[in-house]
């Protein structure tokens, strides 16, 4: 019998449904709205990417998500000054910090922390400071987990992405190789003492055998969720996640 650390929470990203309102400039789907039926659906937490170029959540979004949630939001930010005095403003449970490029379409890799090590102890230290439980996205990369747990991370999330896009291409062997590093990984964090989440990508068919690393406390799951909400609503789109997490660990 594996041995689980405790319950795996679900976080839900509502990011996209934002990106849907932002594509006619409407005041819906209303990004905020979609977070309090996550939380009826049974999402443990809800996170937002509030991104430079503000393309899907804006400002006034992490105000709303802020004053309506009762369950913890996760505030994705790229490790910038602006950012940074944003969540000091907020003070939310929990901060991940992410890379971030103009350019790209989502978060396409993790974020390169043994090179800053020393800007980002920095960065991240009023943060701690305030309260808020800091993750840092990363691959699965033993130096990369090393850094973060140097600089005082509580929590490192994995990136899940090339899992996922391998799955998606059919190049099974490749997938199974980042599963095997991912599962690797999971166990290396808990070991230097950090929580491990994982998110990126994720879908029905790819959550399980993640769902199933004894180490991993938390996933984050966005883009998947809200397309699937358009076939058969929200809130079924979220419980059958939730029932594949549950079955995975069972
Ligand atoms: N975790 C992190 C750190 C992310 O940046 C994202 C994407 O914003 C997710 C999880 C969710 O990814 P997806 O939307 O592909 O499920």
């Amino acid at each position: 019998m594996t041995e689980y650390l405790g319950k795996l929470r679900l976080g839900v990203n509502i990011d996209h449904v934002a990106t849907v309102r932002n594509a006619r400039g409407s005041a819906y789907p209303d990004p905020i709205r979609a977070a309090k039926l996550a939380e009826e659906a049974g999402a443990d937490g809800i996170t937002a990417h509030l991104r430079e170029d503000r393309r899907h959540i804006g400002d006034a979004d992490i105000d709303g998500l802020m004053e309506a949630l009762t369950v913890p939001l996760n505030f994705e930010m790229a490790a910038t000054d602006e950012m940074q005095a944003i969540a000091l403003r907020h003070k939310p449970h929990a901060v991940c910090i992410v890379p971030e490029k103009r350019e790209e379409v989502t978060t396409e890799g993790g974020l390169e922390v043994a090179r800053q090590e020393n800007r980002l102890a920095h960065f991240i230290d009023p943060l701690r400071q305030a309260g808020c439980r800091v993750s840092i996205f990363i691959a699965a990369d033993k130096p990369q987990i090393e850094a973060a747990a140097r600089i005082g991370a509580a929590v490192v999330e994995l990136h899940t992405g090339a899992y996922c896009d391998f799955h998606a291409e059919g190049k099974f062997a490749e997938r199974d190789a980042e599963l095997d590093r991912l599962r690797e990984m999971s166990t290396f964090t808990h070991a230097l003492g950090l929580e491990v989440h994982a998110g990126h990508g994720l879908t029905y068919d790819t959550v399980q055998p993640v769902a199933a690393f004894p180490e991993i406390m938390e996933l984050n799951i966005g883009h998947f969720l809200i397309g699937e909400a358009i076939f058969r609503g929200l809130t079924p789109a979220i419980a059958e996640m939730r029932r594949l997490m549950d079955e995975a660990r069972a």
